[in-house]
């Protein structure tokens, strides 16, 4: 199904994961895809692959994002969807006894003000357009508490959530729908990785998920296309919760 033919649709953090296969199915639903990353090779592949545009773009910085989206608008006539995705989860982002301020402001930077950064400067182009769909990444950690503690994520990703709500509240009259999408952890290689080294680590997490694995990132991709969608056009200012039931468990299947 082509979903999103004729569209024009910037994905940040496009180079990797749930970015990378993201680009891949809006380009599969038809839609023009402009791949954003601070990391250039892996940026280019991505956009290689779906036959987009490559647009190299570190998402802290306010004058690269605004000439992003002004110049996907000028080059492109549009700016259907924002999925603004990049987002970092450093090793030294753990309890809040041992974060220091320097890794606190840097997650809140990548994770939050990025976003605050991209949605600022995609809306006029989609009130000049009346209409607009923006998908800004959270996680299921923006609605749950976890005792394995990364303190800036979580905090991260709850700002992240706050302010894709207010933002569909504020922008709903104006064809603009804003949603925050919630994942489960997904089976990245990274963390995939991590967790073949540790699998009581692994272990510790996989109990309280009902399905008892990861999400592909396929299956995160799925939802982005249906957010980015006419299909959700009642959808907005909601958390989109994509966990394999996490946040609906209490004791989960053996
Ligand atoms: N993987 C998970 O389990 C999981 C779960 C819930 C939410 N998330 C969120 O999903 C999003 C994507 O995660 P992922 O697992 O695909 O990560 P990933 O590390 O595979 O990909 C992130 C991409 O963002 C890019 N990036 C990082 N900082 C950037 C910057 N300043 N400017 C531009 N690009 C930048 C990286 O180069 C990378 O290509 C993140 O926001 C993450 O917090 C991930």
């Amino acid at each position: 199904m082509e979903r999103l033919a004729g569209r024009v649709a910037v994905v940040t953090g496009a180079g990797s994961g749930i970015g990378l296969a993201t680009a891949r199915r809006l380009r599969a639903e038809g839609a023009s895809v402009v791949c954003v990353d601070v990391d250039e090779d892996s940026g280019k592949a991505a956009a290689a692959e779906v036959a987009g545009e490559f647009v190299a773009c570190d998402v802290t910085d306010e004058a690269a994002v605004r000439d992003l989206f002004d110049g996907v608008a000028a080059r492109h006539g549009r700016v259907d969807v924002a999925f603004n995705n990049a987002g970092i989860s450093p090793p030294d982002d753990d309890s809040i006894l041992v974060t220091g301020l320097e890794a606190w402001e840097r997650v809140l930077r990548v994770n939050t003000t990025s976003v605050y950064l991209c949605c600022k400067y995609a809306i006029p182009h989609m009130q000049r357009q009346g209409k607009g769909s923006i998908i800004n990444t959270a996680s299921f950690v923006a609605l749950m508490g976890a005792a394995t503690s990364q303190i800036a994520y979580t905090a991260s990703k709850g700002g992240v959530l706050a302010l894709s709500r207010e933002l569909g509240v504020q922008f709903a009259r104006e064809g603009i729908r804003v949603n925050a999408l919630c994942p489960g952890p997904v089976a990245t290689p990274m963390l995939m990785e991590l967790f073949a080294k540790d699998p009581e680590r692994a272990a510790r997490r996989l109990v309280h998920v009902p399905m008892g694995r990861f999400a592909q990132p396929e299956e995160i991709a799925a939802a982005v296309a249906f957010l980015a969608s006419d299909d959700a056009s009642f959808v907005t200012a909601s958390q989109f919760v994509v966990d394999g039931g996490i946040t609906g468990a209490y004791v989960t299947p053996l």
